[in-house]
Order: C-alpha cells, then sequence, then structure tokens
C-alpha cells in the first residue's frame, strides 16, 4: 500500500524506509551473488526469504522506490562465465511462494484461482496438480529429434549456463528419448483425486503421442540425502587423510548445485545426482505436430512415459480442502522421503485454464509453493562438548541456543570430528547455521564469521575421554578420537559387557541387548566384575525377570568363570584385537600378564600384530582402570590354564627394509607394508642404499628409477608373497 498524507496525497517515503530499502537490496545482492555464482550460501534460505520478503512488502508500500534492478526483478543470480550461456527459448521463471499457515496457504491460492476465472461458490472445485517442491536446482533438457542437444541451468531465468557435458553424467536423464513404454490409461477419476503412481487419468493414453521434434523438459536436480551423506562422509576420510583443498558440503543442494556447475565433467561424474522432471520450456507447436496435451498431469504421464522420472507422490487434487490434505500429508511424511523438498507446489491442472489465468510479472497465477518449516537455521552456540558413543568415539556437539528446525527444536548438533570443528572453526558464542532434514541428526554447517562477537578460543579436541578419564587417541589416517578405557568407561559399558559376554567370546548364555541394557539402566551393573557379584535378589527386582531365567544367568555367570585366554583377551574389547589376534597372542605370550607387560616391540614380534595393533594393545593396558577390571575379574574367580611363550622363531622378514611402490595387482600399499611388518620387515617411504627390495608395481615412478641407479633388488608382488611364506632363513 502507498502511504498517504492527511490530504490523501502520497507522501515522500520516509527516509528509515529508503535507506532499508538500499541496505536490504545490498544484503540480498550480495547473499545472491555467494548463493548463485560461487555456491557458498551465507545465510539459511529462511534467512534470505526473510529479507526478501521484508523487501517485497516496502516495495510494495512505496512504488516510488521501486527500481529496475531490484533483487526481487530477478529470478536468480549471474551465470558463471567459463560456461557458454544459454538464452532460453522460454524464459525459466520461479512461483509466488506461501509461507502461511497450512490450511491457509492452500486457501488463498484456491481463492485467487477461482476469483480470477470467475467462479462463483456454487461452481464445483476446481482440478489441481499437487507435486513436491524438490530442493534442488532448476534444469532446462533441450531434445532435438528425441536426442538430447543441450542443458542449461536457469540462470537469471532469462539467460543460463550450459551444463550439458555435466548434465550427461546423470543417469536419470535420458540421452535418447527411447520408444514410449505402455501405460495403462484411466478414463474416470479414482476417488480422493489421482497419483502418477497409479497411472492417473487420462483421455488419450499418453503412449499414443509422439515424441515432438523439439522437447524441452524441465526439472530439478537434486542429490538424494543417503547420497549425499556419503559423499560428505567420504569427504571427511580424505580431509582426515590429508588430501588438500577437499571440503565437506553444506546440504544436498549445494552438493547438486556444485557438481552441476563444475567445470570438469569427470568429477560432475563422480557425484551421485538424480533427476525429477515436472514442466516443459519449448515445444513443437501443435500446429506444426505437437503434442497438444490437455491437462499438466496427461504432460506429465506422458513425459514418464518417455522415460523422464516424475516423482511418485505427485497427484491431483479437487479444490483447496484436497490441497490442504496434501500438504498436511506429505509434511508427515517429509523426514521419510529420501530426498529434500522444502515444501509442496500446487499448479492449476487445466492447460486451457493455465492459460486463462496468464502471469503476472514473471509468476504464473496458476501455481504456487507452499513452504514447510525451513530445514536450515540461525542460532548461537552456547557450548561446545564432546559425546562418547557406545563404541568410544568421541564427538564434539555444538550446545545451540534452541532454534525450530525442520519441524523440531534443536538444540544439540554435531560437529562430526575435530578435523571438521576445526574446518568450520566453530566456536563459542558465534552464529552458525544449522542443518536438520529427515532422521539424520542435527549438524552445524557453516559459521557466520563477520557474526563473531568475542573472540573466543578455537576449539580444540580433549585428549581423555570427558566420560571416564581414560586416554583418547586419534589413529594415523583416522578422522576420530577414542576413548580407550573399554572396560570402564561409562559411555561404552553396555557395548563392553555384550562384547565380553559373545558366544565367541568369555559367553555368557541368555546375556543378550535387552538385559543388558536393563541391567546397565537400572545401574546394577557398572562394570565387568559387577557381573559376578549379580544375586538373585537383584535379578529378582528386574522386569519380566522370571526366577527361572534369573537362576539360569547365574548359572550361566559360573560357567563363564572357567574359559581359556584367547578367549579371554578377545572378550576385553581391545580395539584391532579380533579373535585371531587374541589366539595369536595368548600363543605367542602365554599368559595373561605377560601380554599386559609386553612392549610395542615385544607385541610386534607376535605374527599378525602391526604397529597400530601393538600401539593399541599397549594403551589400552597402560589405563590403570581397564587393569584395575582384569585384576577384579580374576578376583572374582574367572580363570584359564596358563601356558608357556612359543619358541620365538625368526621370522622371515626379520631386519630387511623394504620400499613399496607404484599399484600392486591385488594388494594395496597398505596391506602389503602391514604383512611386510607381520613377517617382521621394515617399510620405509624413500630409497636409499640401506633398502634391501624395492617391491614394484605398475606406474612405479621415480622410487624404481632410484632403485636401479643403487642397484636395490627390484621385486614384484608375487616375489614377495613368495618371501612372506618361506620359513626364516
Ligand atoms: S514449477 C512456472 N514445480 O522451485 C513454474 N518448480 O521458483 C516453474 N521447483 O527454481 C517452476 N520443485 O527449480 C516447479 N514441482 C516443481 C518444483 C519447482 C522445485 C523449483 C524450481 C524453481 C523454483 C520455483
Amino acid at each position: 500500500m502507498v502511504t498517504k498524507d492527511m490530504f490523501g496525497e502520497p507522501s515522500d517515503p520516509p527516509a528509515s524506509a529508503a535507506d532499508r530499502v538500499a541496505a536490504l537490496r545490498d544484503e540480498l545482492h550480495k547473499h545472491a551473488h555467494s548463493y548463485y555464482v560461487l555456491d557458498e550460501p551465507t545465510v539459511p534460505d529462511a534467512e534470505y526469504d526473510r529479507l526478501f520478503q521484508e523487501l517485497q512488502a516496502l516495495e510494495a508500500q512505496h512504488p516510488e522506490l521501486a527500481s529496475p534492478d531490484s533483487p526481487t526483478r530477478r529470478v536468480g543470480g549471474k551465470p558463471l562465465s567459463q560456461f557458454a550461456s544459454v538464452r532460453h527459448a522460454v524464459p525459466m521463471l520461479s512461483i509466488r511462494t506461501e509461507t502461511d499457515t497450512e490450511a491457509s496457504g492452500a486457501q488463498n491460492f484456491d481463492t485467487r484461482v477461482r476469483k480470477e476465472l470467475g467462479l462463483a461458490e456454487s461452481e464445483p472445485p476446481v482440478e489441481y496438480v499437487a507435486e513436491l517442491k524438490f530442493d534442488g536446482l532448476a534444469i532446462n533438457l533441450r531434445y532435438e529429434d528425441g536426442v538430447l542437444v543441450q542443458a542449461a541451468t536457469r540462470g537469471d531465468g532469462e539467460v543460463g549456463e550450459d551444463v550439458t557435458q555435466n548434465i550427461r553424467t546423470i543417469r536419470q536423464i535420458p540421452l535418447r528419448i527411447a520408444a514410449p513404454t505402455l501405460i495403462a490409461s484411466r478414463t474416470s477419476l479414482p476417488p480422493g483425486g489421482a497419483e502418477l503412481a497409479r497411472g492417473g487419468p487420462s483421455r488419450r493414453s499418453p503412449s499414443d503421442i509422439s515424441v515432438p521434434p523439439v522437447l524441452e523438459v524441465r526439472g530439478e536436480v537434486y542429490m538424494r540425502r543417503d547420497d549425499f551423506e556419503s559423499l560428505n562422509e567420504k569427504q571427511r576420510e580424505k580431509i582426515a587423510q590429508g588430501a588438500k583443498g577437499e571440503k565437506t558440503f553444506v546440504n544436498p543442494r549445494n552438493a547438486a548445485a556444485g557438481a552441476v556447475r563444475q567445470l570438469d565433467p569427470a568429477i560432475a561424474a563422480r557425484r551421485p545426482l538424480s533427476f525429477f522432471a515436472y514442466g516443459l520450456g519449448e515445444v513443437t507447436p501443435k500446429e506444426q505436430g505437437g503434442p497438444d496435451f490437455e491437462s499438466h498431469f496427461q504432460m506429465l504421464l506422458t513425459l514418464k512415459s518417455w522415460g523422464f522420472p516424475v516423482a511418485a507422490l505427485t497427484q491431483t487434487a479437487q479444490g483447496a480442502s484436497e490441497l490442504i490434505a496434501f500438504h498436511q500429508k506429505i509434511g508427515k511424511e517429509r523426514d521419510q522421503l529420501p530426498y529434500d523438498i522444502d515444501g509442496v507446489v500446487y499448479k492449476v491442472n487445466s492447460l486451457a485454464l493455465q492459460k486463462k489465468l496468464g502471469f503476472v510479472t514473471r509468476e504464473p497465477r496458476w501455481a504456487v509453493a507452499h513452504k514447510y518449516p525451513a530445514q536450515e537455521q540461525m542460532t548461537t552456540v552456547l557450548a561446545i562438548d564432546v559425546q562418547v558413543g557406545r563404541t568410544g568415539k568421541l564427538t564434539p556437539v555444538a550446545k545451540l541456543a534452541p532454534v525450530f528446525v525442520g519441524g523440531v527444536t534443536v538444540t544439540n548438533a554435531t560437529l562430526h570430528n575435530e578435523d571438521e570443528a576445526r574446518r568450520k572453526d566453530v566456536r563459542i558464542g558465534d552464529t552458525v547455521v544449522v542443518r536438520r532434514a529427515g532422521d539424520v541428526i542435527p549438524e552445524v554447517v557453516s559459521v557466520l564469521a563477520e557474526k563473531r562477537v568475542r573472540d573466543a578460543p578455537q576449539f580444540t579436541m580433549p585428549h581423555t575421554c570427558p566420560v571416564c578419564g581414560s586416554d583418547a587417541v586419534r589413529e594415523e589416517g583416522e578422522a576420530d578420537y577414542r576413548c580407550t578405557g573399554g572396560l570402564f568407561c561409562g559411555a561404552q559399558r553396555k557395548e563392553a559387557i555384550l562384547h565380553y559376554a559373545h558366544r565367541r567370546a568369555v559367553e555368557i548364555e541368555g546375556l543378550g541387548d535387552k538385559l543388558v541394557e536393563q541391567l546397565v539402566d537400572a545401574n546394577v551393573i557398572r562394570t565387568l566384575p559387577d557381573l559376578y557379584r549379580l544375586g538373585l535378589t537383584a535379578l529378582a527386582g528386574l522386569d519380566r525377570m522370571a526366577d527361572k531365567s534369573a537362576n539360569n544367568l547365574l548359572e550361566a555367570l559360573e560357567r563363564s568363570k572357567s574359559t581359556t585366554l584367547p578367549r579371554f583377551l578377545f572378550g576385553l574389547g581391545i580395539r584391532h584385537v579380533g579373535e585371531a589376534t587374541a589366539k595369536e597372542l595368548a600363543r605367542h605370550f602365554g599368559k595373561l600378564d605377560a601380554v599386559m607387560d609386553a612392549t610395542e616391540e615385544q607385541l610386534l614380534e607376535v605374527s599378525d600384530v602391526g604397529p597400530i595393533v601393538a600401539k593399541s594393545i599397549r594403551t589400552f593396558f597402560d589405563q590403570p582402570h581397564n587393569r584395575e577390571v582384569v585384576e577384579q575379574l580374576r578376583a572374582c574367580g574367572v580363570h584359564w590354564t596358563e601356558g608357556e611363550p612359543a619358541a620365538r622363531a625368526p621370522r622371515p622378514l626379520s631386519g630387511k627394509t623394504f620400499v613399496i611402490t607404484g599399484t600392486l595387482p591385488t594388494l594395496s600399499r597398505d596391506q602389503a607394508k602391514d604383512m611386510v611388518e607381520a613377517a617382521g620387515g621394515k617399510v620405509a617411504g624413500s630409497v636409499s642404499k640401506k633398502t634391501d627390495y624395492v617391491v614394484a608395481g605398475t606406474e612405479a615412478g621415480s622410487k624404481l628409477t632410484k632403485a636401479q641407479e643403487l642397484g636395490v633388488a627390484v621385486i614384484d608382488e608375487a616375489a614377495l608373497l613368495v618371501m612372506l611364506a618361506a620359513p626364516a632363513a
């Protein structure tokens, strides 16, 4: 509304409004550039939308402040200069957004449509198509004579970027439109509207419609949540291993946009992308033999029959009430969907009515987007805690000022691990963007560095377990710190007991998941020795514990006291010590005390034990709490027959130094290294006169040359395997 003075004349806008408009435009331009051009969003969408709507409202109130370069006049951002520009034959429009409460979003739309069409209240409901609003990026696919000739981003709606190479890597997108597959035709509407999954209504079977010479299909390129999670997991591993220039992605949309706008199509091809079709661009007109669709839904069914993915949840809906029902239904299912959506889209189904309704500026009157609560929001970090998981993994977690995101109130968000926390540089007091989508744990995706108010110190990972105080260690090449107090740590109690009681470990029959849960939660058991202090009275107090089962458990506990050293060692749950290693340790050392007191060097003499395993065993027994638990178990009567240490057989590669280079035919370099070390050999990183053998695979480079220069013996994998199998010289 235009402000009017007391005489009804428009007045000058207050200076503050003009200032605010200028500031908003400036800020929105910056965010849009970061988002569309740099693929590095600076604020969550919801925040951008708020600013955008504030600007829209101010411009509506003060038309005299209108300006052709306002972000409200644009659909998106500028294309990157590296890609060729594509002028869209038909502009790629945006849709009006309803962010109102559930019912009114659909209701307002229906009311506007009916009014524009001049429909009286007594007339039947308007038929709509209800779709999902996919959170990816819009793409125009151009087919000529059924062949994909060009794919372009939306860009600013008029001009986009030619990303054909990258789009071709998406398997879901047909490169050539196949012969139409048959879809059963339907002549009447099933009750409650037609779903695409069921085939839906159509007067003419879509399979009758042939592919026109020019066909532009529009839709959304997106990344599934599981694909996104595994992509980021891979990225985190690469970062942990020291890869330079790698980063994790903020959200699936960002990852998808980055892949589509990746200049190297080979990289794009490795990013798992998906596609849904939802509309058309330029199409051969019906006068020239093009298709004569009557409805949007019929068009979608036809696209489906031509091999384009169309979301199965798409359906027709009669009037506002069915749109509201759709909004509610999808709202409930949203978390379980395999991909992100930020709302639903309603479209008038009849193409004749769409034409009649037309457009307002850049938005069709026949479509609207009805949003859901945003999956990303801003909040502040109150503290950074470190949580310990059941298996001893330490995870830094940001404690947040409560924020409503993705439909729930979130107060904790994961920072994943030390590298991630460092890379994002999250600090107490920071304003951060939090994402919660689906059943995935909420995470801090980025920090708004410019909003940092005080200079809080950088986060550092503790080197002791916050739950039990044992050493926390991070092994080489691993992303996580782990608590080494497995037997004592409160966080790992349940896991430790279950592992100890396992059939292949000390074996306590009948002590399963549920019972351990109960015993620990009721505080009846804190550490392993407590198991042997259990009595009938304590057990009888538990839910669903009959006398008989209590007696059975006590008997099983009694039986478990008589065990073997390998079982006991395995049962301790030392990281990297599996059944086979436990057996080797027992065979080599004969006695438990000898294992507990062995140095890393001595442990390395055990076949099967490499440096990582040796270190892990040493660290475990260096924790006083772990030793105490072992002593108590022995005091409770757990026993086995101890043996004599095995005669120290010299190992085949003792005293020899190896360098491994190139790609070996069957072993990875790490595997070869572990095998050489387990056989008593050393593995060095570079070739010198001290090197005894260079094991060379394909594409061995400078190390091989160096070996030849120095006259060092060069062998292949097969020769190495022979040496490993040979008895020691
Ligand atoms: S229709 C003229 N349908 O939302 C109508 N758009 O502002 C043009 N989007 O960037 C769009 N799902 O990428 C339409 N089912 C859907 C959609 C959808 C997601 C995106 C689209 C565009 C934005 C519309």
